[in-house]
């Protein structure tokens, strides 16, 4: 077994900049990549459990029944290495699946989850060694935004996982200038296992962001009670409410805080005030819900091309397989 870490600690001065950035702008955001502290982290697993969060299970489903489709379709041969790279990997839930599936066909590969959460990592660290104690892992934690120029360190051909419809937190030009710059850090015949969650009828979609047991609203809050912690600020939570919504005609849902009355908020790490109106939203997380249309239009002129789509069995969720190609 090899495990290494590598990690970065200017967290703080970027969390920081990015909510002062977000609070600072009309309409007020934060950047959802700050839910996953320790909390944020525990929370998210729990949503991953929920029965409304049909999302893990469909995904789960596909690395449970179908790892050797996609394996094949991944065209790997087993006498040549390959890195297995995982971008926001969260705690590894579904992914065990397709790493115990490339093991038991002895296929020679190392694995590296990137997320920024130190906690996911430490969770996956944990869960992964459990069941495979041999494996080559490399734990690696930053913004995956900015660790994308890395990849082109090694020359070994790689295979980048992104599931968990994770791609569906960014707006589609981001997605397309994302999915531009992995390629460009790839190489030729590289592939990626995108895994993004289907459009389908609201009634399914709308509790998946906002359950009955309140577990979205705390994960959602939480990031005020982060704020509190890391950047010494007064948000008082009693005075903000969770209020999800799902655009059916776009396909996207779409998590905010509301203010319930007219307040303000003291940033003691940036030394500033901000004020909120009365019913005044925080913009925190979009998810998109795709299908191949909206996918291919995404993809266009990113150097991938889809070569394989894999679904569960009730077709909400899919794990596309794109290949670099130019
Ligand atoms: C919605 S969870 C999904 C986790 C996992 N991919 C899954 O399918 O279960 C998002 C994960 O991505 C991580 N994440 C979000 N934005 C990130 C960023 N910009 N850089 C690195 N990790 C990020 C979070 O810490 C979290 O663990």
């Amino acid at each position: 077994m090899a495990v290494h870490w590598n990690k970065t600690c200017k967290m703080n001065i970027d969390l920081a900049n990015e909510i002062k950035d977000g609070l600072s702008s009309s309409p007020k955001t934060l950047p959802s990549k700050y839910f996953y502290d320790e909390k944020g982290s525990a929370l998210f697993s729990a949503i991953m459990q929920l029965p409304e969060y049909y999302l893990t299970n469909a995904e789960l489903e596909i690395f449970t029944s179908k790892s050797k489709i996609l394996i094949e379709n991944l065209n790997l041969k087993k006498e040549n290495y390959f890195e297995l790279i995982e971008l926001g990997a969260g705690d590894g839930y579904k992914t065990i699946e397709f790493l115990k599936a490339l093991t038991q066909e002895a296929f020679n590969f190392s694995y590296s989850p990137i997320d920024i959460s130190y906690q996911a990592l430490k969770q996956i660290e944990q869960t992964v060694l459990k069941v495979l104690p041999d494996i080559k892992l490399q734990l690696q934690q930053g913004d995956y935004f900015k660790t994308l120029q890395e990849l082109k360190k090694s020359s070994q051909p790689k295979i980048v996982m992104f599931l968990g419809s994770n791609l569906g937190n960014m707006q589609d030009e981001i997605a397309h200038n994302f999915l531009k710059q992995l390629s460009f850090n790839l190489s030729i015949k590289d592939k990626l296992i995108l895994g993004i969650d289907l459009k389908k009828n609201a009634d399914i979609i709308t509790p998946a962001y906002n359950d009955s047991q309140g577990i979205t609203r705390d994960f959602n809050l939480n990031l005020l009670v982060r704020i509190n912690k890391e950047l010494e600020a007064n948000f008082n939570i009693e005075q903000f409410e969770h209020t999800p919504s799902y655009d059916e005609k776009e396909g996207i849902a779409i998590s905010s805080i509301l203010s319930k009355s007219k307040q303000s908020v003291y940033i003691k790490a940036i030394n500033q005030t901000f004020y909120f109106d009365k019913d005044e939203k925080i913009f925190t997380e979009i998810s998109r819900k795709y299908d191949d249309y909206i996918l291919q239009k995404i993809c266009k002129n990113t150097g991938f091309h889809i070569i394989h789509k894999t679904t569960d069995k009730k077709s909400y969720f899919a794990d596309y397989i794109l290949e670099k190609k130019e």
